[in-house]
Parts: C-alpha cells; sequence; structure tokens
C-alpha cells in the first residue's frame, strides 16, 4: 500500500445483503488493525443524503432517468471530495456500498441511458477514480428483490447507522422485472469488461458463507495479509 487506502466498493441487485457483507468485511479488517470507513451511495455527506432522500423517495414523481442519473452524479462528487480521497490519502480502507457501476448498471442498462454516457460522467465528475476491488454480489433477482421490499416495509435499514427510520426508500424496488434483468445483466458485462477490479460472489448461500467468499477474494486481491498477517489467519 503506498500513500494510499484501499479503496472497496460492494455492488449488487436490491437486497443481495451489500450492507450486511460490507459490515462484516468492515469488522474482520478493524479486528486486524485496519482503518476502515464505511460509506454508501448515494449518500455518504450530509448534502448526499438529501440527495438520497428525493432519489429513493416514492414520493418524487416524474424524475427523469437523465436527471437521475445527474443527482446520482452530485450526490457521488460530494462524497470523492468530502470522504473518499481524504480518507485514501490517509492510507485508510474505504468500504463503500454501491459507486459508478450502480449508475452503469441501473442508470446505463436499467434506464437504457448506455454506459457511455455514464463513463463519461465518472470522467468528468469523479476524475475517473476507479476502486481497488468490487464485489459484486450475484443471486437469484427476484430472491434478492422480495428480500429488498420486506426489508423496505419494515423499514429498518441503516436504522443503526444513524438514519432515521420509517424513511421511504421504494422508488427503485418497484421497477418491474425486465428493468431488474437489465441492471443485473448490466452489471455482469462490467465484471466481464474488468475482471481484474470487479469479483462476482455467489451471494445465494448463508451470510456467513458470503462472508467468507468475500475474505478470501479481499485476502488474495489486496494482499492484506502481506501487512497484517492476523488477517489470513482470520480467513
Ligand atoms: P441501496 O441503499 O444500496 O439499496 P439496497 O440496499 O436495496 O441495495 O441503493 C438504493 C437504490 O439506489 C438502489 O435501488 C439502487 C439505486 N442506485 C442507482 O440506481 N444508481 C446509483 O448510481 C446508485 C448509487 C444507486
Amino acid at each position: 500500500m503506498s500513500r494510499r487506502g484501499k479503496f472497496i466498493t460492494f455492488e449488487g441487485l436490491d437486497g443481495t445483503g451489500k450492507s450486511t457483507q460490507l459490515r462484516k468485511l468492515a469488522a474482520a479488517l478493524r479486528a486486524s488493525g485496519y482503518k476502515v470507513i464505511e460509506t454508501r451511495e448515494p449518500g455518504g455527506t450530509a448534502t448526499g443524503e438529501k440527495i438520497r432522500r428525493v432519489l429513493l423517495d416514492s414520493a418524487t414523481e416524474g424524475l427523469t432517468p437523465l436527471a437521475e442519473m445527474a443527482l446520482m452524479f452530485a450526490s457521488r462528487a460530494q462524497h470523492l471530495a468530502e470522504v473518499i480521497e481524504p480518507a485514501l490519502d490517509h492510507g485508510q480502507i474505504v468500504l463503500c456500498d454501491r459507486f459508478t457501476d450502480s449508475t452503469e448498471a441501473y442508470q446505463g442498462s436499467g434506464r437504457k441511458l448506455g454506459s457511455e454516457a455514464v463513463l463519461e460522467l465518472h470522467r468528468v465528475l469523479c476524475g475517473d477514480l476507479q476502486p481497488d476491488l468490487t464485489i459484486l454480489l450475484d443471486s437469484d433477482p427476484a430472491m434478492s428483490l422480495g428480500r429488498a421490499r420486506r426489508r423496505n416495509r419494515q423499514s429498518a435499514d441503516w436504522a443503526n447507522k444513524g438514519a432515521s427510520k420509517n424513511v421511504d426508500e421504494n422508488r427503485f424496488e418497484q421497477q418491474n422485472r425486465s428493468f431488474f434483468s437489465r441492471v443485473r445483466e448490466g452489471y455482469l458485462a462490467i465484471a466481464a469488461r474488468e475482471p481484474q477490479r470487479v469479483v462476482a460472489v455467489d451471494a445465494r448461500g448463508t451470510p456467513a458463507q458470503t462472508h467468507w467468499r468475500i475474505m478470501d477474494v479481499v485476502g488474495r486481491k489486496l494482499r492484506l495479509s502481506a501487512r497484517n498477517a492476523k488477517f489470513h489467519h482470520g480467513l
């Protein structure tokens, strides 16, 4: 690890268990002595969380796909400047629940805006920053979505992160099945295009099984064990 830390992103359809896995990985890394920041998109800053409310609230009506994409990037540009870049400059490990691959999968494929627009905005607005590793949690779309819808009905997600309860985050989950199959195809295309960065992890097992798979990938890909043997022994 040079002066810079490591940037690890979690991606996948709604309800694949990204947030749970991100928390488990953060705990394991901290137990091994690493400084870890947990964050998410859209959101991650005070301004970003306001943008998140607009984007995810099902009361937000008539948002065009282009406006939606612009808001995702507005949140991201702020997040990079305020949180991600400073943490990386301090040599920390940043674990981020979703990043630009989400925009490519959801707005590029799901909303049919195309990958090129997303990649171009990423270059202009995000300095083309690429994660060191992206963990793509792959699961059965119907299963994941059912889980996400149940969870959002209960409005409990992120409650332990200080987010207020009973927020409505259903706008995307109301999309139809063909939207989510396009999103999944979009993700698989990114993984095929960038196999060095993106590792698909089977998320159909128990949370513990998925966690061990992720530990294995992180240990191998980022050689974190070389810096702290405890991480490797924890596998
Ligand atoms: P998230 O809170 O991660 O939802 P979940 O925990 O259900 O996976 O993300 C919120 C929603 O925002 C999710 O439906 C995906 C969508 N999204 C986009 O469409 N584009 C983006 O660039 C990002 C970051 C998220």
